[in-house]
């Protein structure tokens, strides 16, 4: 049985479309993020599927997703937390400031949080460089910028709140 629901088979398929037989390829990002939008991360069952629907190796899926850090192939909490580590954040104290992320929230990079709310991950460079130690929250992408300990600290409080909410 198939884990895509049939409206995005339906989409990916529309994707492919756009592109010459030979280059079917080309739609593997937007094929990925609209799997990833609804399954919430990459079950190796997705990219399977999304590889058959491509007409494309599943290695050549793997591949990609695998390699830019905005598709998760491990299940994710509601919340992503993504953290600049490139050089001029951390001359402004990224690093340190991932330790406190980590002991925080008692998990490592790449973990989640036992209550499965939030996944803390880094990331190369955010484009807000002026303004680190920065991060970004998922699903939505909303940055926070000029990072400190305090605002760390009420943002997790308010992503507890929020995520009470939507439950
Ligand atoms: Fe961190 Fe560019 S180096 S946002």
């Amino acid at each position: 049985m198939s884990i895509l629901s049939s409206n995005t088979i339906q989409e990916i398929t529309k994707l492919k479309s756009r592109y010459p037989d030979d280059r079917q390829k080309s739609a593997l990002l937007p094929a990925l993020h609209l799997a990833q939008a609804e399954q919430g991360w990459l079950p190796v069952q997705a990219m399977d599927e999304v590889a058959e629907v491509l007409d494309i190796q599943p290695i050549e899926v793997y591949e990609v997703a695998t390699f830019y850090t905005m598709f998760h192939v491990k299940k994710v909490g509601k919340f992503v937390i993504e953290v600049c580590r490139t050089g001029p954040c951390c001359t402004v104290g990224a690093e340190e400031f991932v330790q406190y992320m980590e002991e925080k929230l008692n998990i490592k990079v790449g973990e989640t949080t036992e209550d499965g709310l939030i996944t803390l991950k880094t990331v190369e460079c955010l484009a807000a460089c002026g303004t680190g130690p920065v991060l970004q929250i998922g699903p939505e992408y909303i940055y926070q910028e000029n990072m400190t300990k305090k605002k760390f600290d009420d943002l997790i409080e308010e992503l507890k709140i929020k995520g009470l909410k939507d439950v």
